[in-house]
C-alpha cells in the first residue's frame, strides 16, 4: 500500500498519474484540507503538519509514502526522511516530487527554466538548488499565492483565473520552460498555455513523478506489493466537500472519504466533523491560572 500526502486536493492530480502507471497497487491518500493552504505558512508549522500526516499514513499501514505536495517536498522532505527513515535497511521510505520535477525540467529546457509555486516553495530555493545539480540552467522563480485558492474555489475556468495567471506569467520574461511547482496548477493548464505564448513549454511534473516512482519500485522491491487497485481517502477538512471537489483533481469519483483531525498532536479518526456555533470557551487545565477579567 502506498501513501500519498498533500496539503489538500491538489495531490489527487499526482495520485491520478500514479494510479495510471500502477493500476494494481493500493493507495491511501491523505489531504490535509482542513489546514490548507500550506503555501504561506511558516516552515516550522509545515514541518509539524507534515510529521502528523506521515505518522497517520504509517499507522494506516503504508511503508512507502509519496509527498505529493511541492511545499512539503521543498521544505520538509529531508526532515521527514531523517526522522522516520533510518538507514538503508529501514522498512520505510518517503519520496518527494522536487527532484523528478527538476529532472523533467532540465530534460526539456533549452537553458532558462521558470518555476512557479507557493510562497514557501519559492522562498526555500530548493528547486533552484536541485536544478543547479543537474545542469547550468538559469532559473527564474516566482510565487503565485493567489492561484491555489482560485483552484480550491473551482474558479479555474474563469476570467479571474486567466487574469491572475497572465499577471504572474508576465514575471517570467525569457524562459523556455515553466514548471508548475504546485499541485493545484495543473488544473490551470489551459490558462498557463494561453498566457506563456509560443515557444514556452508548460510542464506539469506529475507524469515524471509517476515514471520515477515506477522506476524506484522496480529497484526497491518489497516496499509496496501489488494489490487490487484499491483507494482509501482521508482528509482533515469536511469529507463530503473533499469528495465533491476531489473528483476534479483525480479525474474520477472518490470513494467515501474518512475524516481525521488533530488530537493532542496527532491525527486521529473521527466519525464526523465538529461544527460549532458561536464562541467556544475551553476549560482551564486543573491548576492553570485563569486570565484576569478585562
Ligand atoms: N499542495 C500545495 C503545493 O503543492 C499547494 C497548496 C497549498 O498551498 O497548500 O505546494
Amino acid at each position: 500500500m502506498i501513501g500519498v500526502y498533500d496539503s489538500g486536493y491538489g495531490g489527487l492530480s499526482v495520485l491520478r498519474e500514479l494510479r495510471a502507471v500502477l493500476p494494481r497497487h493500493d493507495f491511501v491518500y491523505l489531504g490535509d484540507s482542513g489546514r490548507a493552504p500550506y503555501g504561506g505558512r511558516d516552515t516550522d508549522t509545515v514541518l509539524d503538519f507534515a510529521e502528523q500526516c506521515v505518522e497517520r499514513l504509517f499507522e494506516e499501514g503504508c511503508r512507502l509514502i509519496v509527498v505529493a505536495c511541492h511545499t512539503v517536498s521543498c521544505v520538509a522532505l529531508r526532515h521527514l526522511q531523517r526522522r522516520y527513515v533510518q538507514g538503508p535497511d529501514s522498512q520505510r521510505r518517503i519520496l518527494g516530487v522536487t527532484i523528478p520535477a527538476a529532472e523533467a525540467a532540465v530534460a526539456v529546457s533549452q537553458g532558462h527554466v521558470g518555476v512557479i509555486g507557493t510562497t514557501r516553495t519559492i522562498s526555500s530555493g530548493t528547486f533552484a538548488m536541485e536544478i543547479a545539480k543537474l545542469g547550468p540552467h538559469r532559473v527564474s522563480a516566482h510565487a503565485a499565492p493567489l492561484l491555489a485558492p482560485i483552484v480550491e474555489e473551482a474558479w479555474e475556468d474563469s476570467d479571474i483565473a486567466r487574469l491572475a495567471v497572465a499577471r504572474y506569467v508576465a514575471q517570467f520574461p525569457g524562459i523556455d520552460t515553466l514548471v508548475l511547482a504546485c499541485t493545484h496548477y495543473p488544473l490551470l493548464l489551459p490558462a498557463f498555455e494561453a498566457a506563456v505564448g509560443r515557444g514556452v513549454r508548460v510542464l506539469d511534473p506529475s507524469p515524471a513523478v509517476a515514471a520515477r516512482l515506477l522506476d524506484w519500485l522496480a529497484r526497491h522491491p518489497g516496499y509496496a506489493e501489488e494489490g487490487t487497485g484499491a483507494l482509501r481517502v482521508l482528509c482533515t477538512g469536511d469529507p463530503d466537500v473533499f469528495r465533491r471537489h476531489g473528483a476534479r483533481f483525480l479525474g474520477a469519483e472518490l470513494p467515501a472519504v474518512q475524516h481525521v483531525a488533530e488530537e493532542q498532536g496527532r491525527l486521529a479518526h473521527r466519525d464526523s466533523v465538529r461544527v460549532v456555533l458561536g464562541q467556544v470557551v475551553r476549560d482551564s487545565a486543573p491548576g492553570a491560572k485563569t486570565d484576569p477579567p478585562r
